[in-house]
């Protein structure tokens, strides 16, 4: 079966306008391959249909960038994309497509009904049709009751939702959504998982951008880690992470803290609370050692826990990585 979505080599070259700097009262006119920003770098990634596929990144990583060329908003530099098996600015894949952008512009003014009304009449769908899709997916959303209140009364949250009803007002078989719980508290995160998650039931495939690894990890089939416009992994965000394993925790009872001291040196940390103590270290042999001389002082073992990296952890390494290389 044909990738949903997929890039080749996709490029993205933003061209600053002209920088102008002054030192006292040397002025510099910075030169051209100065004023180049490269926000996408040969990026090589398939979809396929019905998954559930996120974008990952921190600021500035090229995910509204990827996003916007696949919805035909900016052009790529080089590269190319396809969707649904047809190139960009296919008006059969356009009509099959559906799309959140990271700040929707909402007409303050409008209700929510008469704003879904609008979009539906910017898709061409005829007049009675839009009223009856404006008002299914008002409730798919959960905002029957707000329908008639007019946007400026609406919370982010249900901004965020509405935002999601328009992405699927002509009833897409794909769904882009950039940073859709971005700014949302975890109640709204959840309704919008549990919305994603009903749109793969409903056999939609999403691909949705975000930089923060809870809204992924519950949902996501597969995920593209960007970073600085590359991309920096992909796959299973449990393979991905669980590859690297960062610590390991073993938590024990009934050791004087006296005792403990011994293993200070080789650990990463002791922690100590009431008669628990846990010991952070980073090497398997060296906890799987220390774990069994604890149990052969009598202690009782509560949990041993290899702990994975988190995304934030994985980000700030690559940061990290950068600043030394
Ligand atoms: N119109 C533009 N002109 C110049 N540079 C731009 C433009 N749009 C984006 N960039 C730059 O391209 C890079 C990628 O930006 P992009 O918006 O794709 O990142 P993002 O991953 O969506 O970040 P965020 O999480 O902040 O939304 C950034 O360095 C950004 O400053
Ligand atoms: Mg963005």
């Amino acid at each position: 079966m044909a990738p949903v979505v997929e890039t080749v080599g996709l490029t993205k070259i933003y061209t600053l306008d002209f920088l102008d700097v002054e030192y006292g009262r040397l002025k510099v006119r910075l030169r051209p391959s100065r004023r180049q920003r490269v926000a996408l770098k040969d990026l090589d990634l398939s979809v396929e249909e019905g998954e559930i596929f996120g974008l990952l990144g921190p600021n500035g990583a090229g995910k509204t960038t990827t996003l916007k060329i696949l919805m035909g908003i900016i052009f790529p530099t080089r590269g190319s994309a396809k969707i649904l098996g047809r190139p960009l600015g296919d008006k059969w894949a356009k009509a099959n497509l559906g799309f959140l952008p990271e700040n929707p512009y909402f007409y303050d003014y409008l209700t929510g009904r008469e704003f879904l009304k609008y979009y539906g009449q910017l898709y061409g769908i005829p007049w009675r049709e839009r009223a009856r899709r404006a008002d299914a997916l008002l409730e798919k959303v959960g905002l029957r009751d707000a329908a008639n209140l007019p946007l400026k009364g609406y919370s982010k949250g249900m901004l965020q939702r509405v935002g999601l009803a328009q992405a699927l007002l002509n009833d897409p078989r794909v769904v882009i959504l950039d940073e859709p719980q971005s700014g949302l508290d975890p109640i709204g995160r959840k309704e919008i998982r549990d919305l994603i998650l009903g749109l793969r039931e409903e056999g939609k495939t999403v691909f949705f951008s975000s930089h923060i690894l809870s809204d992924a990890e519950m949902v996501c089939d597969r995920v593209a880690i960007l970073y600085g416009g590359e991309l920096k992994n992909l796959g299973k965000l449990s393979d991905l992470l669980s590859a690297r394993i960062k610590e390991y925790e073993i938590v024990v009872r009934g050791i004087p803290p006296a005792v403990l001291e011994q293993w200070r040196p080789r650990a990463d940390r002791v922690l100590v609370q009431k008669d628990e103590a846990m010991i952070i270290v980073r090497r398997e042999n060296e906890a799987r050692e220390i774990l069994s001389s604890l149990q052969g002082l009598g202690a009782t073992l509560v949990s041993f826990n290899p702990r994975r990296e988190t995304l934030e952890e994985y980000f700030i390494a690559q940061v990290r990585g950068e600043a030394n290389a």
